[in-house]
C-alpha cells in the first residue's frame, strides 16, 4: 500500500493546452493573463483590492512596506508558522516581538498581542495557522486602539470564512500562496489583498520597480520617473494561465478539504489520547491541514508511518532559530501547542475509503 500523502499538487491535465498557448504567443511577462486572472479573484474573494505577485512570502514583504514598516519599528508576530510569515520583518530591518498563542488552536492571542504594544508597534501579523481563521476583530479592534496596521497572512486559509465572509476581505493587508502543495498552485505566486484602493495602486508600482506600466511611453521604459524604489515581485502570464485554470476547481477541492476535516471532527471526538482543536461556529476554515493534540507524538507519528499515512508538525515554531533570537522571550502557550499538535491527511486527494481507514488506524492506537 502506497503512504496517503499529507500533501499534494493539484494540477490538471486542463491545464496543457491554454499553457501552451501562453507559453508560445510571444508573451510570457506580466500581461493580460494577470489581468484576466485578478479579475477573477476579485470575483471570487468579493473584493476588487487584489494584486498578485510571485510568491507569498512577496506579498507579506510588500505589505510590510505599504504598513510604513522601517528600521527599527516593531512587529507583532507569531513564532507558531513558516518561517516566511516572519523572514520578511528581518528583511525590513524591524524587530520581531512574539505575542504568545492560543495553546488549544495555535492561534495568535489578542491579550498578548495588546500586552506586547510600544511606541514602536507598527504592524500586527497574524496566521490563520492550517487555515482557521484567527480572532481577527478582536485583533482589528487592538490594532486601531493604537494606530497599528494588521497583516493576515493567509497562505494556509484560501477558501476560510470568518463571520460569514471569505478572508480576504478584513484587515489592511491579507497575503495568500499559491506555492506547489497550497489548495491550488501557481507553481509559485502569491496574492495580497488591500482594504484600500490606494495601497493597491502603490503595489502595482512596487511589485515592479516602482515603475508605472499602465502609462503610454514612446520608447520601451525609459522616460518615466521613478519616484521611490520597488521590487521584482510581480506574476507572470505562465503562472496567471496555471491560475485561471485552477479557479475552475477551487470550488470543490477546499469543499474536499472541508468536508474531511469534518468528517474527523465526528469520527476522532472522545477518544482518550487525541485532543482535537475547538471549532467556532460562527468561522469556517478551509483546512489546508487537520492538526490535532497528541501525548506521546513520536510514537503516534511512528505508529501511522508504519501503517502507510504521512504526518508531521509542518511548521516548527520559529523562535527555536538563531536568526530569531534578538526577539526571545517567554511563550507558554506556544510550549504547550509544539509539544503535541500534528496535522494527518485531510486535503482534496484523501478518499472516503482513506479517511475511514486513518480514523479505523487511529482508534486503535
Ligand atoms: C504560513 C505561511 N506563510 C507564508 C508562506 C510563504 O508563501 P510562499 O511559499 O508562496 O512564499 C507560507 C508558505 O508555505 C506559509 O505556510
Amino acid at each position: 500500500m502506497e503512504t496517503i500523502p499529507l500533501f499534494k499538487v493539484h494540477m490538471p491535465e486542463s491545464v496543457a493546452d491554454p499553457l501552451l498557448e501562453t507559453l508560445f504567443s510571444g508573451f510570457i511577462g506580466q500581461g493580460p493573463k494577470v489581468e484576466e486572472y485578478e479579475q477573477l479573484l476579485s470575483k471570487y474573494f468579493n473584493n476588487q483590492n487584489v494584486v498578485t505577485l510571485n510568491s507569498g512570502t512577496a506579498a507579506l514583504q510588500l505589505s510590510l512596506r505599504l504598513a510604513n514598516v522601517n528600521f527599527g519599528d516593531e512587529v507583532i508576530s507569531t513564532p507558531m508558522t513558516c518561517t516566511a510569515t516572519n523572514m520578511p520583518i528581518l528583511a525590513a530591518g524591524a524587530k520581531i516581538v512574539w505575542a504568545d498563542i492560543n495553546p488549544d488552536t495555535g492561534l495568535i492571542c489578542p491579550k498578548s498581542i495588546e500586552s506586547k504594544i510600544t511606541e514602536k508597534t507598527k504592524a500586527i501579523n497574524m496566521v490563520h495557522f492550517g487555515g482557521i481563521p484567527c480572532d481577527i476583530d478582536e485583533i482589528n479592534n487592538v490594532a486601531t486602539k493604537y494606530g497599528i496596521k494588521t497583516i493576515e497572512d493567509g497562505a494556509h486559509a484560501f477558501g476560510s470564512e470568518y463571520k460569514g465572509k471569505k478572508i480576504g476581505n478584513h484587515s489592511d493587508f491579507v497575503i495568500f500562496s499559491l506555492q506547489a502543495i497550497k489548495h491550488i498552485t501557481t507553481v509559485d505566486g502569491g496574492l495580497l489583498l488591500c482594504k484600500k484602493a490606494d495601497d493597491v495602486k502603490r503595489a502595482k508600482l512596487l511589485r515592479w520597480y516602482g515603475i508605472d506600466r499602465d502609462t503610454p511611453r514612446k520608447d520601451f521604459r525609459c522616460e518615466e520617473n521613478i519616484v521611490e524604489y520597488g521590487y521584482k515581485f510581480h506574476m507572470n502570464d505562465i503562472s496567471a494561465v496555471i491560475g485561471i485554470e485552477q479557479m475552475k476547481y477551487v470550488d470543490d477541492l477546499v469543499k474536499r478539504h472541508i468536508s474531511n476535516a469534518e468528517f474527523y471532527d465526528r469520527s476522532l471526538k472522545d477518544l482518550e489520547k487525541i485532543k482535537l482543536i475547538p471549532r467556532s461556529s460562527e468561522n469556517l476554515s478551509a483546512s489546508w491541514l487537520y492538526t490535532m493534540h497528541v501525548e506521546n507524538r513520536d510514537d503516534f507519528m511512528q505508529y501511522m508511518a508504519d501503517n502507510n499515512v504521512a504526518t508531521s508538525k509542518v511548521h516548527e515554531r520559529n523562535d527555536k532559530h538563531d536568526c530569531f533570537s534578538a526577539s526571545k522571550c517567554d511563550l507558554p502557550g506556544v510550549d504547550a501547542f509544539c509539544s503535541t499538535q500534528i496535522s494527518i491527511p485531510v486535503g482534496w486527494w484523501v478518499t472516503k475509503e482513506q479517511r475511514e481507514y486513518i480514523v479505523k488506524l487511529i482508534k486503535s492506537y
